[in-house]
């Protein structure tokens, strides 16, 4: 194999496991209010907390937009607002540096 393909194979691999490894929910405006968002557009159907998931998995279920109760409920959401809300339950997940199990 020539130098430059190697080169170039082992600069792949490093750029994928960089850009893997900060994968995350980018902090949006106004993030603060994530938490109020939460409570008031989510907990009418649900009881849980941010820390019942890690962020990898809040993070998985807001990129992929699975949500088994179907998508009218987060469709009727604003979407900067539910980008604030995910981003809550993952800054505050079971791994993070401050999970939060009220509210
Ligand atoms: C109209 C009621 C309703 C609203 C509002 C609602 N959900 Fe759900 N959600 C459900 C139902 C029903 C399910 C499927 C049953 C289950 O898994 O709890 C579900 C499933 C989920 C799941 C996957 C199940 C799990 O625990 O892994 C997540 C995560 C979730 N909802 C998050 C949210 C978030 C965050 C919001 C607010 C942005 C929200 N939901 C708003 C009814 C709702």
């Amino acid at each position: 194999m020539k130098k430059t393909t190697k080169f170039l194979i082992g600069l792949m691999i490093v750029t994928f496991s960089v850009t893997s490894a900060f994968a995350a929910i980018e902090k949006p405006d106004n993030y603060k209010k994530g938490k109020y968002l939460y409570k008031k557009n989510c907990k009418e159907c649900h009881t849980k907390s941010a820390s019942d998931k890690t962020m990898a998995q809040w993070e998985r279920i807001y990129k992929k937009g699975e949500h088994g109760g179907g998508a009218a409920a987060w469709e009727k959401i604003d979407k900067d607002d539910l980008h604030r809300i995910f981003y809550y339950l993952y800054d505050h997940g079971k791994d993070s540096a401050q999970p939060e199990t009220c509210g």
